[in-house]
């Protein structure tokens, strides 16, 4: 097992009916808003946030939250280096271990910032046919099935224990990448 479980070392697929407005803005307010946030008018290093408009704007696959991908995602990190870290944020201080699995899963449900997001999750595509090769760039293959193409991602479902877990198109290698495309048009 442990080949597949490095190829999928990035987050789970857990949707927990996490909400931004209930559980993720106090986090961000107890912890951040102090010096990125235009309540207190300080945005260092440009970061804000207390406002939507500019939080989505480092919500993609090239910002600090990816979604889907909290190891990806530079806010999370900052959150969990070591606190004797420069970059270490809050600066000096540790969040607690509650609040960061919050943020954790808050991104793994797909980082999104209205009511309980449900709705605005891609819709299930019939149920897979059988489980197929999958290259990736490193020359790394594995068996899973197709679920659905989603944004940059495709949807694995691992054979094994029937999870989905998304993976990056761009770390597939173009045969892999083909087949995905080719399964997302067959459904
Ligand atoms: C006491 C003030 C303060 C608090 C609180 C704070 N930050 Fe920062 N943050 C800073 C400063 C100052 C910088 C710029 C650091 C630098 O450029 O060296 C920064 C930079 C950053 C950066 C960019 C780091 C980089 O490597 O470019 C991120 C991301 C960030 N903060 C996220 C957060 C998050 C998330 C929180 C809450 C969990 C937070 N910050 C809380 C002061 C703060």
């Amino acid at each position: 097992m442990k080949p597949v479980l490095f190829f999928f070392v990035f987050g789970s697929t857990a949707v927990l009916a996490i909400d931004f407005k209930k559980d993720i803005r106090p986090i961000l307010k107890e912890n951040c808003y102090e010096c990125h946030s235009k309540e207190s008018g300080k945005e260092k290093a440009g970061y804000i946030f207390d406002d939507v408009e500019t939080l989505k704007l480092d919500i993609q696959p090239k910002g600090i939250i990816v979604p889907k991908l909290p190891e990806e995602s530079y806010l999370l990190e900052v959150m969990t280096m070591d606190v004797s870290e420069k970059a270490h944020m809050p600066p000096k201080e540790a969040m607690s271990a509650k609040d960061i699995a919050k943020i954790r899963e808050w991104i793994a449900a797909g980082a999104l910032l209205e009511g309980e997001g449900a709705a605005t999750l891609p819709v299930r595509a019939a149920v897979p046919a059988g489980p197929l090769d999958w290259t990736n760039t490193e020359g790394k293959t594995i068996k899973a099935g197709f679920v659905r193409l989603e944004g940059e991602n495709v949807v694995l479902k691992m054979p094994a224990n029937g999870q989905e877990i998304p993976y990056p198109l761009a770390k597939l290698n173009a045969a892999s990448q083909a087949q995905a495309k080719a399964a997302a048009e067959g459904k």
